[in-house]
């Protein structure tokens, strides 16, 4: 498969844009998302209990009504404490219209009480591709980790100040743009899927 001209982000999640534009920066594509499109953009729900099904639904939406490939991810933190939930639910943690502050609030109330051996956890995130034929491609990124109690740092979104890739001490909101794209769960699922379209 080869790039195609323009490609749009099928996210209205600013933070996942800002790290996508960070990601992706040198496909070579135009890219589209909703703050440059001219016209209707469809609003998508997350209905599946999978990640793939849910970022292939994205995907498929906003490729069908636009008319040109689309990209979208779906994603969460699998928490063992938590029989490896919320996953797929992650955004909804604290109910349908949560914040991620309400989340990490939650989240944090959940592991107080658990002993740090069970506080292992991973982001999880499924990067798909479609186009308006019905044509998809799909990969994943997985970061593992562990979570503290008290958060740390300004940076990333959502679980990251409680959030500790393996093999480091820091919190993912404590490390810069570039180290948290070269570990996350969304840099590594977004490089597998350039390299399946390169492949192909
Ligand atoms: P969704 O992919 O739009 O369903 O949202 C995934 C949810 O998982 C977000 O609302 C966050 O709570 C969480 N999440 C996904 N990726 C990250 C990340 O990179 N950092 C922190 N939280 C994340």
């Amino acid at each position: 498969m080869i790039f195609p001209q323009r490609l749009a982000i099928a996210s209205r999640n600013a933070h996942k844009l800002r790290e996508l534009g960070r990601i992706c920066a040198d496909w070579p594509v135009t890219w589209v998302t909703v703050a440059d499109h001219d016209g209707p953009w469809p609003e998508v729900e997350e209905p599946h209990d999978s990640y793939r099904d849910n970022a292939l639904a994205k995907a498929h939406e906003v490729a069908a009504a636009l008319g040109i490939p689309a990209i979208a991810d779906d994603s969460g933190i699998e928490v063992d404490a938590l029989d490896e939930g919320p996953g797929p639910r992650s955004a909804r943690f604290a109910g349908e219209d949560a914040t991620d502050a309400q989340n990490l609030a939650k989240l944090i109330g959940t592991i107080v009480g658990t002993a740090p051996p069970g506080r292992t956890a991973r982001y999880r995130c499924v990067a798909a591709m479609a186009w308006p034929d019905g044509t998809e491609l799909v990969a994943e990124g997985v970061c593992e980790g562990a979570l503290v109690p008290m958060p740390r740092g300004e940076g990333g979104f959502g679980y990251d100040p409680v959030f500790v890739p393996e093999g480091g001490f820091r919190t993912m909101a404590e490390l810069d743009d570039e180290e948290k794209d070269a570990l996350s769960h969304r840099g590594r699922a977004f490089r597998a899927l350039r390299a399946l379209l390169e492949e192909g």
